[in-house]
């Protein structure tokens, strides 16, 4: 059902894809799987090769995942998600089952698990992971974003696998 691509290949204007129309980040292994709605993030190239960057605060259960595992998912779904993104970006996985909840199906592609209903999957091997504290940020942006200090950590994925169908 899926087709693996070359990310030089892939379509759509990531603004939009992350910006506007959203993913879940995916983090886990065989035994439990997180999901949880990401707004920020960004596409390019480092240490040679295509690469997804995300930002994930501290107090997120998806971190606990994303810290322990060689690889996470990007997971962008079509039209008519509108629900299961609130959801899955109001709701913590360490309350309740999350994928279930949204009758969402776990996928594996390697050990990486994904969701069988997005639309687009990217496959990112974690390469770096840098946390974002007061002191690497301008004033505004702690003023603006920080006040709970609840930071973010940047991870550098490297692609390993873009799918779409
Ligand atoms: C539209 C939207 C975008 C979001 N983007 C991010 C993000 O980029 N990074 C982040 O850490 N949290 C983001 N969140 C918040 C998390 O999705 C939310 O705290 C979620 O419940 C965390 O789930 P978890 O504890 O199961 O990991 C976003 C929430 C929404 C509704």
């Amino acid at each position: 059902m899926f087709k693996k691509i070359n990310p030089y290949e892939a379509q759509g204007n990531v603004f939009n894809m992350i910006g506007k129309q959203k993913m879940l980040i995916v983090a886990g292994n065989k035994e439990s799987v997180n999901g949880m709605t990401a707004s920020w993030g960004s596409m390019g190239v480092i240490w040679g090769a295509p690469a997804c960057f995300a930002f994930v605060r501290d107090s997120r259960f998806t971190k606990t995942f994303m810290d322990t595992e060689e690889t996470f998912s990007l997971c962008f779904f079509g039209e008519g998600y509108e629900d299961m993104y609130r959801y899955m970006g109001t709701v913590s996985g360490r309350d309740e089952d999350k994928t279930a909840h949204c009758n969402l199906t776990v996928a594996y592609e390697g050990d990486t698990p994904y969701y069988a209903e997005a639309d687009t999957v990217i496959i990112c091997r974690k390469q770096g992971a840098v946390r974002m504290p007061a002191e690497t940020m301008s004033d505004a942006v702690n003023e603006k974003w920080y006040t709970s200090k609840d930071y973010h950590t940047m991870y550098t994925g490297i692609i390993e696998c873009y799918m779409v169908k």
